[in-house]
C-alpha cells in the first residue's frame, strides 16, 4: 500500500462520535424540532455512497431530510469534478443560495466532493463565495461531525482539504436512498492516470477494503432485505492487489455469490487493462452474479487509446468482449463509456470509435464531449477541433446506438429473463415493472404482492424504452 494511505483508527472513530454528540447538544439547544438537512450530490455513484455516509453522520447527530435546499438548516454540495458541465452546475446552485443565507444566518453552507479537492476550485471558493461556511475533501467525510461542530461553534470558515493518498474508514453510519437496491464501495482511489481523467488527483491511490469488512457488510444488506448489491471501485478488477495475502475480485465475487439469500450482484467500473478471463468466467458461472458488463473502451482507435494512457488497444478489448459473449452469450449486456473529441483526435480516429459501437452493439452507452481538466496531461494537448464539430461527431454515435438499441430491443423477443420486480408499471393499471440482469425494464401484468421478488418473465412485445412480458411459471 502506498505509504500515505492508512485506515482510520477506532479511536479517531470514537473521536468523531464524541464531536457528533456535541453537534446533537447544539441543535437541541437551538431549535426545537428536528433541523432539515439537504443533501444534494453530483456525479457518480461513488459519489452517492459518499452521501449516504454523510446522511447516515447527520442522521446520528439529530438532523432529518429535506429535498428542499430553502428550508433547509444544512446544505451540503457533494461535488463532481469529472467534466467542466458538472462543475458549473454546481457554481450555479451554490451562487443561487446567496439569498437565502444572508437572510438566514444560522443555516451552513457546505460543500465537499472530488471538486473541493480541486486547488483552484477550493480558492475561487474561498475567494468569490464568501458565505461558504464549510469545504471539506475527499479523504476526511469521515470527520464531518468535528468540522461541523467547528463551522457551528466558530466564526472562521472550515476548510479541511488534506491532500494525502487516502484513507479507509469502516463502521460509519449510513441512510441508504432506496430500500432494495444498495451501493457497497469495495474499493476507493484510481492509479490508472487515463490522461484526460482528473479523478486519481482527487480521489487518491488505489485501496481496497478488507474483504471481512466487504462481507460483513453485504450480509448485512441481504438480512436487511436488499435484493440489488452494487459493488463499487474506479477499477473493480484492480482490487485486492494491496491486500496481504492476495485476494482477487473474481475470488472477492465467488465470496458474495456464496452468501445465502435471494439477491443479485452488480460491479462497476471495470478496465479492459485489467478485465481478466478469470473475472469473466466467474460471471457466467455464478448464478447471483448479473451478467452485466460496464466495460469503458473510450476510443476504438489505438494511437488516441495510447494518448489516453488506457493500457490496452481495440483488439484487445474486441478479444475481452467475444470472450465474453462466446461465454454468457444472449444473457450478456454490455455497456460502455465514450470520450468523443479527444485532443488531436481526427474525424478518421473518431470513425474508428463509431465502428466500434457498430460492432460491439452495447445494451447502452454513456458518452461525452472531451472536456479539459486542470493537470491533467490532456489539457496540456492541442486540441484544434471545435466543439461544435466534436458535437456532430457525438450525434452520430447517438444515432448509431439508438438503431442497435431497437434492434437488441427486437430480439429479445420471445426470451425469457430473471428478473427482480422494482414496482408499479407505466403500461396500464395491473402493470409492474421488473428489471432484467442488463438493466432493461420488463413489463407485466401481476399482482402487487409480487414486487420486491425476483420472477422469470418471458418477452411478448419489445416497445420503445420498455419491453412487454408475461411471468413464466417456474
Ligand atoms: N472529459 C470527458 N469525459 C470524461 N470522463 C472522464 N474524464 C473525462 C473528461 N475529461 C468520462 C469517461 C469515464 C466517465 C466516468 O467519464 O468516459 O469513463
Ligand atoms: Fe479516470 Fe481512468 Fe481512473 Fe477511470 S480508470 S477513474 S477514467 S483515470
Amino acid at each position: 500500500m502506498a505509504v500515505n494511505t492508512r485506515t482510520v483508527s477506532a479511536k479517531e472513530l470514537k473521536r468523531q462520535a464524541e464531536f457528533g454528540e456535541k453537534v446533537s447538544a447544539l441543535l437541541s439547544q437551538r431549535y426545537t424540532d428536528k433541523p432539515l438537512a439537504c443533501v444534494v450530490t453530483y456525479g457518480c455513484q461513488q459519489n452517492v455512497a459518499d452521501s449516504e455516509h454523510i446522511k447516515g453522520m447527520l442522521d446520528k447527530m439529530g438532523y432529518a431530510f429535506t429535498d428542499k435546499r430553502e428550508e433547509a438548516k444544512l446544505v451540503i454540495f457533494n461535488t463532481c469534478a469529472v467534466r467542466e458541465h458538472a462543475e458549473d452546475r454546481v457554481f450555479g446552485n451554490v451562487g443561487a443560495l446567496k439569498k437565502y443565507k444572508l437572510a438566514n444566518p444560522d443555516v451552513i453552507i457546505a460543500l465537499c466532493g472530488c471538486m473541493m479537492q480541486q486547488k483552484h476550485i477550493a480558492k475561487r471558493i474561498y475567494d468569490s463565495f464568501p458565505f461558504v461556511d464549510l469545504v471539506f475533501g475527499t479523504h476526511v467525510v469521515h470527520e464531518l461531525p468535528e468540522l461541523l461542530y467547528k463551522a457551528m461553534t466558530r466564526r472562521k470558515r472550515v476548510f479541511e482539504l488534506p491532500d494525502v493518498d487516502g484513507v479507509i474508514a469502516e463502521g460509519i453510519p449510513v441512510k441508504r436512498d432506496n430500500d432494495s437496491k444498495a451501493w457497497l464501495p469495495i474499493m476507493y482511489g484510481c492509479n490508472n492516470f487515463c490522461s484526460y481523467c482528473v479523478v486519481p488527483y482527487v480521489r487518491g491511490r488505489e485501496r481496497s477494503r478488507q474483504v471481512d469488512d466487504i462481507v460483513a457488510e453485504f450480509k448485512e444488506l441481504v438480512s436487511e432485505g436488499y435484493k440489488e448489491i452494487t459493488l463499487l471501485g474506479q477499477n473493480v478488477n484492480s482490487y485486492g492487489k494491496n491486500l496481504e495475502p492476495r485476494v482477487t475480485f473474481a475470488q472477492l465475487l465467488r465470496m458474495l455469490n456464496d452468501v445465502d439469500g435471494d439477491f443479485r450482484i452488480r460491479f462497476m467500473t471495470s478496465h479492459p487493462k485489467d478485465c481478466t478471463k478469470e473475472l469473466l468466467e466467474t460471471m457466467a458461472e455464478c448464478d447471483k452474479v448479473a451478467t452485466h458488463l460496464h466495460l469503458p473502451f473510450q476510443s476504438g482507435n489505438d494511437r488516441v487509446l495510447k494518448a489516453m494512457n488506457r493500457g490496452y488497444t481495440r483488439e484487445k478489448y474486441l478479444s475481452l468482449i467475444n470472450y465474453a459473449k462466446e461465454l454468457m452469450g444472449d444473457e450478456l449486456s454490455i455497456t460502455s463509456d465514450i470520450i468523443v473529441g479527444f485532443p488531436g483526435e481526427t474525424y478518421e480516429e473518431f470513425l474508428d470509435t463509431l465502428s466500434l459501437v457498430k460492432e460491439i452493439k452495447a445494451t447502452g452507452l454513456f458518452t461525452f464531449i472531451y472536456s479539459p481538466r486542470v493537470g491533467t496531461p490532456a489539457a496540456e494537448m492541442d486540441d484544434p477541433v471545435p466543439h461544435d464539430e466534436k458535437a456532430k461527431w457525438l450525434a452520430q454515435i447517438l444515432e448509431a446506438q439508438e438503431q442497435i438499441s431497437a434492434e437488441n430491443m427486437k430480439l429479445h423477443a420471445g426470451k425469457t429473463f430473471k428478473c427482480y420486480v422494482v414496482g408499479k408499471g407505466k403500461l396500464g393499471d395491473n402493470y409492474l415493472a421488473a428489471r432484467t440482469d442488463g438493466n432493461l425494464i420488463i413489463e407485466f401484468e401481476g399482482d402487487d404482492r409480487l414486487i420486491g421478488t425476483f420472477q422469470t418473465l418471458k418477452v411478448i412485445e419489445p416497445l420503445t424504452f420498455v419491453m412487454r412480458g408475461e411471468l413464466v411459471n417456474n
